[in-house]
């Protein structure tokens, strides 16, 4: 049995008997005036972080979403934009499209804005999406492509890009790892799907996505994940695992390389009212500008000594330069 089949095979199990710990998230549920969430969506929550930000979804985008789950990412998307298809749900498995479609009729009954009809479900793999070139303002996946090896994970970063229309976004939440996994845990089908030995370190995330052609990449959230710990797992040392929230953006990609937001800010605290560095970015005195990893090397290359530059936060809530 391959890797992905043996994430179908789980994904089955857990869209027929709901896993409370599967894929354990310390995040908070989305709470929005008048949206209930079932709680059998909060149970079948597989994800590891939130791919629902209110700034991404302003004037009704067209969504797709990658994995559905239980459908709870997708009814919370479905919260912006109340349209018949407003949303298109795309899963591999059989029984998840099957237990979210339960689902969503369930959220029909606790939500009188909600009608099944705005998310539209569809079967299809993450690496060859039924879905047109150009179409989508924003897409989703969370947890899923973690769980892909190198070669799939390019051609699922490809499908996401294709689909999106020019200036579309690509939200995402991941585990992700600084320290080297071993071959027994990277091989380990069963600890791939469940979300454990595929995780990449940041800046591997990241170059998968620059690499498909992203010139626009924002780190939002970066948050303790899990331990896999040598009593319980093949390993000889204790490994602490992350999960990201990240956004890539179809923006066509600079001439100087693609922008990556970190959480870095530089501030200016010279003599003058502002610093104008002829580059497209001007710091008013000692008011943090947001900037994004290469233009903080481009402004430290300057050799001042009056820019402070703070370091990365990972949590990149939007403004600031390029
Ligand atoms: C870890 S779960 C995450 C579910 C959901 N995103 C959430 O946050 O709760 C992974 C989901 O991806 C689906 N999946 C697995 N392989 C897939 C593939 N190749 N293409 C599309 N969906 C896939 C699984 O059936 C499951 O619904």
């Amino acid at each position: 049995m391959s890797y992905l089949e043996a994430t179908n095979t789980l994904y089955k199990e857990a869209a027929l008997t709901p896993d409370v710990g599967l894929c354990c998230t310390t995040n908070p549920i989305w709470e929005l005036p008048g949206l209930k969430i079932p709680r059998i969506m909060q149970e079948m929550n597989y994800g590891c972080g939130s791919t629902v930000h209110a700034r991404d979804l302003t004037n009704n985008p067209k969504m797709l979403y990658v994995g559905v789950g239980g459908g709870m990412e997708l009814l919370q998307f479905s919260y912006f934009n109340r349209q018949k298809g407003g949303v298109i749900g795309i899963d591999v498995v059989d029984e998840m499209l099957e237990a979210s479609r339960k689902n969503f009729k369930e959220a029909e009954e606790q939500n009188d804005w909600f009608k099944s009809e705005f998310v539209e479900l569809k079967k299809g793999d993450a690496m060859n999406l039924p879905v047109e070139d150009n179409s989508i303002d924003v897409a989703a996946q969370n947890c899923l492509f973690n769980i892909f090896k190198a070669e799939d994970l390019k051609k699922a970063i490809a499908e996401m890009y294709r689909v999106l229309k020019p200036h579309g976004r690509l939200v995402m939440s991941d585990p992700t790892c600084e320290q080297p996994m071993n071959d027994e845990l990277r091989n380990d089908d069963r600890l791939r799907a469940l979300c454990l030995s595929g995780s990449l370190p940041i800046a591997e995330y990241v170059k998968a996505l620059t690499d498909a052609g992203f010139g626009t990449i924002e780190i939002r959230a970066r948050k303790p994940y899990r331990i896999l710990d040598p009593k319980n797992y093949p390993t000889d040392e204790l490994i602490y695992i992350e999960s990201i929230e990240v956004a890539a953006i179809k923006d066509p990609m600079p001439a100087d390389g693609p922008c990556i937001f970190t959480g870095k800010a530089a501030i200016y605290y010279g003599d003058d009212d502002y610093l104008d560095d002829k580059a497209g970015h001007v710091l008013l005195k000692n008011q943090p500008l947001a900037i994004c990893d290469k233009t903080a090397g481009a402004l430290q290359a300057l050799g001042r000594n009056d820019i402070y530059f703070s370091e990365s936060t990972f949590h990149y809530d939007g403004g600031g330069c390029c």
